[in-house]
């Protein structure tokens, strides 16, 4: 549902400095009429006295100057109509002020367009912007390639660069909704489509924004109420908080997390008023609900309807304004809260920085320091329920609190991770366990070994599946009997129906987890060569098997696996062909703990086998384990 058209779509444009931006907003002002004719003649005048030709960017020089008179204001809006739409451009004075604004919510954009040179191409510095888009969650995204006269308003080079700007915004997730060649000097494909382009189809650029929707009207959004207080009044139990998001009726079955439970509103008392009762609530009323369940509720609990649930999860990525000057480091904690949540947090790691001056990015940086923004991955300890700021912009915010002040604010994304919530929730009911006649005593000592579950992890390329099959080998000809679970096998039969999506990844490694379990039960070596890149993922399987499991990093970094290569995966990846690849655009969590970590990087084939098979034999052996009590 869309927003009532009177709220203007607020934009932002972004690109490479001299790619045009004023020169855009200048004549699109102009075009759409919301420039007094003798502004324009005005600054005409000014130029020609300079003896210099008149640019639309004078305009906004012209703005800046006025503001530079006014008294500090971190953004300026600038307001123009076209039909029946209002626009406002975000502009601030610098990147910093801007990324700010953003992050802290003080003057969020709905879109984006992102400006680039017809003739000069995708630069560091458009890259660097681009960047932005995915930082800022922003999924309304037109590319205008402007400056098509410079390069003759040419077709074959116009598709050449949107390829190549294609495939590097891929790789950062981002999907503009299109790419209009313009000449914005000129006001080709501004307001007016150009005489210039007839192989251009498409819209123009204003006519594009116009089918962009205002953000987070919060009532349309999916309904979220935050739990603030429980209280008992009489025999009754009313939950108390705010509508943050959606609507809330009489009757409606509410799901709470991160408990996972469900009860029916059976009353609506609008607060303070307790005698008031009202039949719907909408965003941002107060209220206190009473349900028919005595299901477990308490302050920081969130509501919704189960259809359109936050994700359950206890990791999630962010884009954070860091305001401390005590730098944010890998392994710190601190207090999350949003909405009336607050929970412990530790940094799992430290993504990208990015400088807000020049908006360069570091990878892998060691802290990020006090007015920097980050890409920052955090872990709690247990689950919660979180929403992606694309998807809610009232719920996806969050601050950072250490002891009592603020040290930092972001936004959530969860791109790369799945929602938890779903592997919670056995389908069927009525099930009984049987007893098994044998033991595992019994079949180690038919067996001459234990049954266990050794379980690689690691990047495509560290050597998994290499290392997994060379020790099943080696382990069978010492007598034991030892099989290798390997994804790409797994994924030829079993797990055939599943991608490489969140979802899928841990549906793959949630079945991986419970079949290696049954073999280590029946008594066999169970060797499995996963990814397996999601920390709960991987604490799922060891506790499908609690007592045979095996944690083995397969260690070797993104680099060394990127130039191994050893299926061309890694190159089709950089160049967009394939999404969502491990280590270029989602997530692999290193084990924190694991029993066993084999550095392929630094050892030889041959070395990491038999580390592999010495340590299986000395867990499963019956012989070596009665040595090793005999010796004691
Ligand atoms: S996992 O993440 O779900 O554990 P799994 O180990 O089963 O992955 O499969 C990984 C193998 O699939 C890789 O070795 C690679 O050959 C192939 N593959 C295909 N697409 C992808 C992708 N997007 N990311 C990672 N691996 C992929």
């Amino acid at each position: 549902m869309s927003e009532p058209l009177h709220l203007p779509l607020r934009i932002v444009i972004v690109g490479h400095v001299d790619h045009g931006k004023s020169t855009l907003i200048g004549r699109m002002l102009n075009d759409t009429g919301a420039l007094p004719e003798s502004k324009v003649r005005e600054l005409e005048a000014a130029a020609k006295g300079r003896g210099v030709p008149f640019e639309w960017s004078f305009l906004l020089d012209s703005f800046q100057a006025e503001r530079d008179q006014a008294i500090t204001i971190d953004t300026t809006q600038i307001r123009f109509k076209h039909g029946v739409r209002e626009f406002v451009i975000i502009d601030a004075p610098g990147h910093k002020e801007f990324l700010k604004n953003m992050i802290s919510g003080a003057a969020a954009a709905d879109a984006a367009v992102l400006i680039v040179d017809a003739a000069e191409g995708v630069r560091e510095q458009t890259k660097r912007h681009a960047y932005l888009l995915h930082l800022l969650g922003l999924k309304q995204v037109v590319v205008a390639i402007n400056k098509m006269d410079r390069i003759n308003f040419d077709h074959g080079k116009f598709e050449a660069l949107v390829q190549e700007l294609k495939e590097y915004l891929h790789t950062l997730g981002v999907r503009p909704t299109a790419f209009i060649p313009i000449a914005a000097r000129d006001g080709d494909n501004l307001a007016n489509a150009s005489t210039r382009m007839d192989w251009y189809k498409g819209k123009t650029l204003l006519d594009q924004l116009h089918v962009f929707e205002r953000f987070g009207a919060p009532v349309a959004l999916p309904l979220r109420f935050p739990v603030q207080d429980v209280y008992r009044v009489d025999e009754k139990r009313i939950l108390v908080g705010r509508i943050e998001s959606g609507v809330l009726r009489k009757g409606d079955k509410v799901l709470f997390s991160p408990t996972n439970e469900t009860a029916t509103v059976t009353d609506i008392v609008s607060w303070p008023d307790r005698h008031d009762k009202a039949f719907e609530l909408k965003a941002g009323e107060v209220f206190g609900v009473t349900l028919d369940q005595p299901i477990f509720v308490e302050r920081g609990h969130i509501g919704s309807h189960a259809e359109h649930a936050p994700m359950l999860t206890n990791v999630f990525r962010t884009s954070l304004f860091w305001l401390s000057k005590n730098p944010l480091r890998v392994g710190n904690s601190y207090k999350v809260r949003f909405g009336t949540t607050e929970t412990a947090v530790t940094v799992q790691s430290i993504d990208k920085v990015v400088d807000t001056d020049d908006l360069k990015q570091t990878e892998q940086a060691k802290e990020v320091v006090k007015n920097a923004v980050a890409e920052v991955t955090l872990r709690a300890g247990q689950l919660i329920a979180v929403d992606s700021y694309s998807d809610n912009h009232k719920t996806g915010r969050f601050v950072l609190v250490e002891g009592a002040d603020i040290v930092g604010g972001g936004l959530i994304s969860m791109e790369g991770y799945a929602d938890q919530r779903r592997l919670m929730q056995p389908k069927s009911e009525n099930i009984y366990a049987v007893d098994h006649l044998t033991d595992a005593d019994a079949r180690a000592q038919k067996l001459g070994h234990y049954g266990g579950v050794f379980w690689f992890t690691g990047l495509s390329g560290a050597g998994k599946s290499t290392l997994a099959m060379l020790a099943e080998k080696a382990l069978f000809e010492r007598g034991y009997h030892a099989y290798v679970l390997d994804g790409d096998n797994v994924r030829h039969g079993l797990n055939k129906d599943l991608g490489f999506s969140p979802d899928d990844r841990a549906e793959n490694i949630r079945r991986v987890g419970e079949v290696s379990a049954l073999m280590a039960d029946a008594g066999i070596v169970c060797i499995t060569a996963f990814i397996s890149p999601y920390r709960a993922d991987r604490d799922r399987a060891r506790s499908a098997s609690p007592r045979h499991f095996n944690e083995i990093y397969i260690k070797a970094n993104i680099e060394t696996c990127e130039k191994r290569d050893p299926k061309g995966l890694y190159v089709k990846a950089r160049k967009g062909l394939i999404t969502e690849f491990t280590g270029i655009d989602s997530p692999y969590e290193a084990p924190e703990n694991p029993e066993m970590v084999v550095d392929t990087e630094v050892n030889s084939v041959e070395v990491c086998v038999k580390q592999i098979v010495d340590y299986i034999e000395a867990a499963v052996s019956l012989k070596k384990k009665r040595e090793n009590i005999i010796a004691a």
